[in-house]
This record gives structure tokens, C-alpha cells and sequence, in this order.
């Protein structure tokens, strides 16, 4: 009688060690610990050499394709000069795994940091890249205090970490602090997920948006801490398929398309979602932003949804008259047309009375706003809305009265 039960469960207990071996062995996994490449935990020496050979030896092996390659930073402070991890590489896929810190080196060596088209840490034409863990720091407040000081000498900066040109790329838990310019920048990619960030620069430091995108298609930037002194994200011309959501921004500028119409040829922006981002006390909150003069760019199918703005200068706006210092603009139209712009559940309070404007090109007017469920207070009281050349419908409860004509 025990047979018909003892059968099956061997030919379950074969069939699992059977399971078991094959995905222990079928993948194999090659780790290049930067440590083995000369790299110094210590912080003060210089372990940029160390770090490209480790890339040199995982780009470079020809590994049979399943191979997975990590390379592997551990605990410690890692000082590194400026660097380019260039592709293509012979392997599908190599991860970083990196539970130190990667520093950059102080202000009187940034005129080589910024060497790398103003990048510090540069990835270039890679693909299947992933990055997980790693706190890099750009070491920037010197190069800040240099800028706010209104000396015109002082050297521009460079990205804390960049990837051009580059496919399947993920990051998760990045950790980013002190950026001398913008922190991360995503510019000619394609397929890029970004997790678990965290951005933090000082709400006075210049020029340091958390997360740029440019001419790229399918990022997606998910549950994210961005303060900084800048636009928390900048979504730049040429970005398709965007998706962010669940992010806390501010101190900071917001979240910001733009600014768009620079160049007279210029690829637009479409299909952009912004879902549920909390804004804590920043100049913007959620803005569409254009330089006043001729441009082909556009933007268009953007949606922002379930935002909470808690003191925020400008919860809703769209400026399409950017023209700062006046110069090459005064009394020239935006280019950029904008269409398509969904609001919908955006909360909370302005810090300002007009806390929704869209101040649009006269050439091309903004055409199909929509405000859904928006309820903006300024001092407890319903906030104000402007609008110029503006067109849109609402529904659902809107505050403050909107000013968008059919
Ligand atoms: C818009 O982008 C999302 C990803 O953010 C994508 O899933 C969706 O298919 C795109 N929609 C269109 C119409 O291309």
C-alpha cells in the first residue's frame, strides 16, 4: 500500500535536484573585484586605473553568451579621476555591484574631471549595463561656492554619472550626492529603468537637476528621493516613452519639460507620464518650459497625475517665453507647439496666489489642456489661475477656476 506514495514523491524529490543543478550550473557567474585591479578602499589613492582595467577584462572576455559578469566595489571610498566605460563589449550583460563609494577628486583637479564631455563617470555605447547599489559623490559645494560667487571663471562641471549611446541599461539604489553640475543624464539611450535613486545636492547648489533625459526612448524612473538646486528630473528634447512614478522631489525645481525649442531643428517631446510625485517646497511643480523664439520642437501627450504639492511657487505651469539674460529672444515667438497636456488629481498647497499659469506662445497656442480633479490653495484659500493663449477643457472638480478658453 505505501508504493503509489512513495514513487511519486521520489520522482518529485529526483525532478527537484534535477531543478536545483540546472540553475546552479547553466548560468555562470564571473566576479571582477576591483580590489584584485589595484583599487584602494583607503579614499586618498587614486584607483582610476584600477577601475578600467576591471572594465577592460569584463568588456573585453569572451565568455560563453548565459555568462553573467559582475564587477564588484567593496565597502571602502574609492577616489576616481575622471572615466569613460566604453563599449561595445563581447558580453551580453555585465552588472556592477558596488557597496562603496566612488569619489571624485576636489576642485583644483576639475579642469580633468570635466575633460569627458562634462561627464565624470561616463558610460558610452554600451549595452546591458546594469548598476546596483553605489553612492557616488561629485564632491561639488567648491566648484558651487566658485559659481554663486559670480566669478565667470569658474570651470562648468561635470555630470556625477552619464550613459550615452547605450541600450538595457538598469539602476538600482544609485546613490548620488553633491554632483558639481546635473547628476545623472540618460541622453541617446534607449530601454533605461531607473530604481530606488537617490539624489541630494544642497537647495543653493547650481546647475544640479537630479535625473536628465534627452534623446531617448522607454526610461522609466521609479520610486526615487530627489533633492537638489535644480529641476529634480529635466525631460530634454527628443524623449519618447517616459514613464516616472513615485517620486519625492524637493528641495528643487520640480519637474520640468524643457527647456525645450534651444535649436531651431529640434526633436519633440511625446508621450511623457508623470504619475504620483510629492513636491515639498520647490519653485515648480510640474512645468512645461520653452524658450521664446523660433524652434520646430514640440511637445505633445503628457500626462500628470496624483501629484501633492506642499508649498510649491508654481504647482501647474507652462512657460513658453524663457529667455534668459534677454538675449537672442526679445520679442520672438516660441516654435515649440504644445498639445495634449493632461492634469489630473493634482493636489495641495501654492506658495504663491497663481498657482496654475500656462503662458503660452502667441504663435501656437497650448491646444488640448485638460485639468481633471485639481484643487490648489494658496493661504487657505482657493489659489488663482492665468492664461494666455491657452486652450482646454476641464471636468471634475477644479480649483482654482480655470482661465483655459475651448
Ligand atoms: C507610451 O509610453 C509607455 C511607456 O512609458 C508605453 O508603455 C506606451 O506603449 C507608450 N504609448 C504609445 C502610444 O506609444
Amino acid at each position: 500500500m505505501t508504493q503509489p506514495i512513495i514513487i511519486p514523491f521520489l520522482l518529485v524529490l529526483a525532478f527537484l535536484s534535477l531543478f536545483r543543478s540546472t540553475s546552479s550550473t547553466a548560468i555562470p557567474i564571473i566576479t571582477y573585484n576591483v580590489v584584485n585591479f589595484g583599487a584602494n578602499p583607503n579614499g586618498e589613492v587614486d584607483s582610476t586605473h584600477a577601475f578600467l582595467s576591471a572594465w577592460d577584462k569584463a568588456c573585453n572576455s569572451n565568455m560563453v553568451s548565459s555568462t553573467i559578469i559582475i564587477i564588484y566595489v567593496p565597502l571602502g571610498r574609492f577616489l576616481i579621476g575622471s572615466v569613460v566605460f566604453k563599449g561595445k563589449c563581447n558580453n551580453i550583460e555585465i552588472t556592477f555591484r558596488i557597496d562603496g563609494t566612488l569619489v571624485a577628486p576636489l576642485l583644483s583637479k576639475y579642469g580633468e574631471i570635466g575633460n569627458n564631455n562634462g561627464n565624470w563617470l561616463l558610460f558610452d555605447d554600451v549595452d546591458g549595463v546594469s548598476i546596483i547599489g553605489v553612492v557616488i559623490d561629485g564632491q561639488g559645494a567648491s566648484l558651487w561656492d566658485c559659481k554663486r560667487s559670480g566669478n565667470y571663471k569658474c570651470p562648468s562641471g561635470a555630470t556625477n554619472l552619464g550613459f550615452t549611446n547605450s541600450n538595457n541599461i538598469m539602476m538600482n539604489g544609485v546613490t548620488s550626492l553633491n554632483s558639481q553640475m546635473f547628476h545623472i543624464v540618460i541622453d541617446r539611450c534607449h530601454n533605461v529603468k531607473v530604481e530606488g535613486a537617490k539624489v541630494l545636492a544642497a537647495a543653493n547648489s547650481p546647475n544640479t537637476d537630479g535625473i536628465h533625459v534627452q534623446l531617448s526612448s522607454s526610461v522609466t524612473i521609479l520610486d526615487s528621493n530627489i533633492a537638489t538646486g535644480d529641476d529634480c528630473i529635466s525631460i530634454g528634447a527628443g524623449t519618447t516613452n517616459l514613464w516616472i512614478e513615485n517620486i519625492a522631489c524637493g528641495p528643487g525645481h520640480g519637474i520640468s519639460v524643457g527647456s525645450l525649442g534651444k535649436e531651431v531643428e529640434e526633436a519633440g517631446v511625446q508621450n511623457v507620464t508623470v504619475k504620483t510625485v510629492t513636491f515639498i517646497g520647490t519653485e515648480n511643480g510640474v512645468r512645461i518650459k520653452s524658450w521664446g523664439r523660433p524652434s520646430s520642437g514640440f511637445a505633445k501627450d503628457i500626462l500628470f497625475q496624483h501629484a501633492t504639492m506642499i508649498n510649491v511657487q508654481n504647482p501647474i505651469l507652462i512657460d513658453q517665453n524663457y529667455c534668459p539674460d534677454q538675449k537672442n529672444c526679445p520679442g520672438q515667438n516660441s516654435g515649440v507647439e504644445i498639445s495634449n497636456v493632461k492634469y489630473e488629481d493634482i493636489h495641495g498647497t501654492s506658495a504663491t496666489e497663481v498657482a496654475v499659469r500656462f503662458n503660452c506662445s502667441p504663435k501656437y497656442a497650448c491646444k488640448a489642456i485638460t485639468l481633471e480633479d485639481v484643487k490648489l490653495t494658496y493661504q487657505n484659500k482657493p489659489a488663482e489661475a492665468s492664461c494666455n493663449h491657452a486652450r482646454g477643457t476641464t471636468s471634475g472638480f477644479v480649483q482654482p477656476n480655470s482661465c483655459l478658453q475651448f
